[in-house]
């Protein structure tokens, strides 16, 4: 059997609740709140480069936030942190091992430029923003 709805009775509410005279806080959209304007520092995943073997011509995805728990690679962890970065895509020229940063200090991204021997990286804290 349909039911009529009368469109003039009170029904759930579906905004928030406000009190009469308070202001309402600006909330941020939620386009703003995945997309910052202002990407977060990187921070220093490890303290020592990893060795890794590439295949050539195969694209890899380089973690440039720090937050990915799969170092030296992204596992998406820049996204769900809302940090505004994104990984390095690059693709391997030829098979074989390289050594890549995982204090994401280096100037040559991705790979190790022994930056990492720094003062500056060795009295960090690992998690941290340099
Ligand atoms: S691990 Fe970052 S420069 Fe070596």
């Amino acid at each position: 059997m349909w039911t009529v709805l009368d469109p003039g009775a009170p029904g759930p509410s579906l905004s928030r609740p406000t009190v009469r005279g308070a202001q309402r806080l600006p909330t941020p959209s939620t386009h703003a709140r995945w997309f910052p304007k202002t990407p977060a520092k990187s921070v220093v995943a490890l303290k020592t480069p990893i060795k890794v073997d590439l295949v050539a011509g195969k694209t890899y995805r380089w973690c440039v936030c720090g937050r990915s728990k799969k170092q030296p690679f992204c596992d998406g962890s820049h996204f769900f942190q809302h940090t505004g970065l994104s990984p390095l895509k690059f693709k391997a020229q030829k098979t074989g091992t390289v050594v890549l940063c995982t204090c994401k200090a280096t100037q040559r991204p991705p790979y190790c430029d022994g930056t990492h021997r720094s003062e500056q990286v060795q009295k960090a804290e690992v998690g941290s923003p340099l």
